[in-house]
């Protein structure tokens, strides 16, 4: 056996990655062997193990540390007050200082949806359109009544770059300013089984997945485009989800509010709809910003209300975020946590036969982009009208689905846009 492939094994030992170890020596043609054996080489094996260790500890969630986070009611600001802030963000964004993020690194699979989420098509009071249409529309507006053309960052993954691409210079983008598109990858992170051994997927590699929307701040800096925004002199950048027909990607009155209350970051919410709702919540935590996901809120607590009958944990995480560059800077160096999801996997077994699955069987680790949030001591949140701002695209059909979504866009679409 080769020196380097010995190494791979004695890497492999150390991280008890048995059923690999057999694939290798007895499976294996040599140029598979050299495929998977350079895919090991760059993971972080030691990771991954610590990762699959801790992966089965519940996150618990301190009460007595948990406190309400204050929002400003977009709804109940003067005129006085709105007018202001709309004219110090307008003046941001008219300079040039202002860029949108994208990220459209998940896999839609709750949809079912084939290719990238971005590439979804929704029947509208505007016609057809493709998700992905629905935010270069948004932009396409601002550059019309701001006189710029902002800066769109996407984020892929190595699932769904090459497709997003591709799609997006097929229809030309929807007529944006090409020259003002960015891609970046976010990371992965290979799949761990129960019993410890790593997903051996039906190409014979690894099976590495998207390791979680977290991974923005870092990949921003590792793929350049940190470097970038500040060369091109960005100073605050919206970052948001890819499934939201209704995300208002461009808000002055957000901007102004982040400013005037001098914070780095902010966030939109709006009332959760009920205890069931599939959202995060923001609350505060340790006096920090948190959002606590919805995987990861107790039944207890979701459906805990006040006195006035008002569920507790009740302000939702609608994706809409506003980070200053120098926030961005600070989390680009700084490791986020990991949490766990139970997938199901199909997998080849050590002996290279493919084994189909039916119920969950591996870990999936992801990091998530609002814990970068405790890092602050404060933010700005501003409340705002779910059937103005919130209409998300999660589910084939029911609720957060197609139709919901749509009706929203085209009410919203009727009564302000037509
Ligand atoms: C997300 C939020 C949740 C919020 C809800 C509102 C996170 C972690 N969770 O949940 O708090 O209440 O939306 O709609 O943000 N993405 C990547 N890479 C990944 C995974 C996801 O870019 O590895 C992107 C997706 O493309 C999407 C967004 O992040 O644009 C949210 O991902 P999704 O998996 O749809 O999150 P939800 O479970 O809906």
């Amino acid at each position: 056996m080769k020196e380097e492939l010995k190494n791979i094994i004695e890497k492999l030992e150390n991280n008890n990655q048995n059923e690999i170890i057999n694939l290798m020596t007895n499976v294996y043609t040599d140029e598979e062997n050299e495929k998977i054996a350079s895919q090991i080489e760059r993971i972080n094996l030691e990771k991954v193990m610590d990762l699959y260790e801790n992966a089965s500890n519940i996150p618990f969630i301190d009460q007595s540390k948990i406190e309400h986070i204050g929002y400003t009611d977009l709804s109940s600001l003067n005129e006085e007050d709105f007018r202001s802030l709309k004219t110090a963000g307008e003046e941001i964004i008219k300079s040039g200082k202002y860029a949108v993020i994208t990220m459209a690194g998940g896999q839609g699979t709750r949809l079912g949806h084939k290719g990238p989420k971005g590439t979804f098509k929704i029947d509208t009071v505007n016609g057809e359109k493709y998700l992905f249409e629905v935010i270069i529309d948004s932009l396409n507006k601002a550059k019309e009544k701001y006189g710029v053309v902002i800066p769109w960052y996407v984020m892929t993954s190595d699932d769904n770059n090459e497709q997003t691409v591709s799609f997006l210079e097929e229809h030309n983008y929807f007529g944006y300013d090409k020259d003002k598109v960015n891609f970046f990858k976010q990371g992965n992170l290979p799949m761990v089984k129960l019993d410890g051994n790593m997903v051996v997927d039906s190409n014979k590699l690894i099976k590495e997945a998207s390791d979680g929307n977290g991974g923005i701040y870092s990949h921003l800096k590792i793929d350049g485009m940190l470097d970038k925004m500040k060369a091109d002199g960005i100073e605050w950048v919206f970052v948001g989800g890819v499934d939201n027909i209704l995300l208002r990607i461009v808000d002055p009155i957000m901007v102004g509010l982040t400013v005037k209350e001098n914070n780095l970051i902010a966030s939109k919410t709006v009332a959760k709809r009920n205890p069931e709702e599939k959202a995060g919540v923001f609350c505060k935590l340790d006096g920090k910003p948190k959002v606590i996901e919805y995987t990861e809120l107790p039944k207890t607590m979701a459906e805990q209300v006040d006195e006035n009958g008002k569920l507790v944990y009740g302000d939702i995480n609608i994706l809409s975020h506003l980070l200053n560059i120098k926030a961005i800077e600070k989390l680009a160096d700084i490791d986020l946590p990991y949490h766990t999801a139970f997938k199901k996997s199909n997998y080849l077994d050590e002996n290279g036969n493919l084994v189909e699955v039916s119920e969950p069987n591996a870990y999936k680790f992801e990091s998530y982009i609002f814990d970068g949030f405790s890092y602050f001591d404060e933010m700005s949140i501003l409340r705002v009208k779910r059937e103005e701002e919130f209409a998300p695209i999660k589910n084939a059909s029911g609720p957060d689905s197609p139709e919901t979504a749509v009706n929203l866009y085209d009410e919203y679409n009727k009564k302000y846009n037509m």
